[in-house]
């Protein structure tokens, strides 16, 4: 299991290099990322995550076929619509809010052997990608609202770390 940074940590808001090598460490590394986001019951996690500043990031749907890594991925096209969905995100636990974004995308990436593909998606793949890929420009989904909403979530955030914080020190 791998430590997954928070909101507040610098990592989170680096913009990621991108990754050079595909060798065994790499390998390993996506393993233990998947391990680690399954275990947090996640549906996708960025490599700034956990605290590396590359740009590749895991995504289990739990559909079939969509257990996909994506290396070096840019996203070369989306649909013209904008909808709404309750976006989560592991870095801040406990926060939910509609983000919009399109529904449809196309990525070109890498595969785990450096090899490349273009995937075309849409549902809930199509939404964890973008929001994967946004952090690997150091954005997270609350940079995606509105001023007012983005203000609520970050104090609501600080509230729960204090209260986190209280419960560690009773213990
Ligand atoms: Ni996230």
């Amino acid at each position: 299991m791998l430590d997954i940074y928070k909101l507040g940590d610098d990592v989170l808001r680096e913009p990621c290099a991108r990754v050079a090598k595909f060798d065994n460490a790499l390998a390993m590394l996506t393993d233990a990322m998947f391990e680690t986001m399954i275990e947090a019951d996640g549906v996708g996690l960025a490599a700034p995550q956990v605290g590396i500043s590359q740009r590749f990031f895991v995504v289990d749907t739990r559909r079939e076929g969509e257990r996909i890594a994506f290396f070096n991925p840019e996203i070369i096209e989306t649909s013209d619509d904008n909808v709404p969905y309750e976006e989560g995100c592991l870095s801040i636990p406990g926060l939910y809010h509609d983000v919009m974004r399109p529904s449809r995308v196309t990525v070109q990436a890498q595969d785990i052997n450096g090899k490349s593909f273009t995937l075309q998606a849409s549902g809930l793949l199509a939404r964890v990608i973008q929001h994967e890929n946004d952090h690997l420009d150091g954005k997270l989904f609350i940079d995606r609202l509105d001023d007012k909403e983005k203000e609520k979530m970050t104090a609501l955030w600080q509230k729960k770390q204090k209260k986190d914080q209280k419960k560690r020190k009773n213990k």
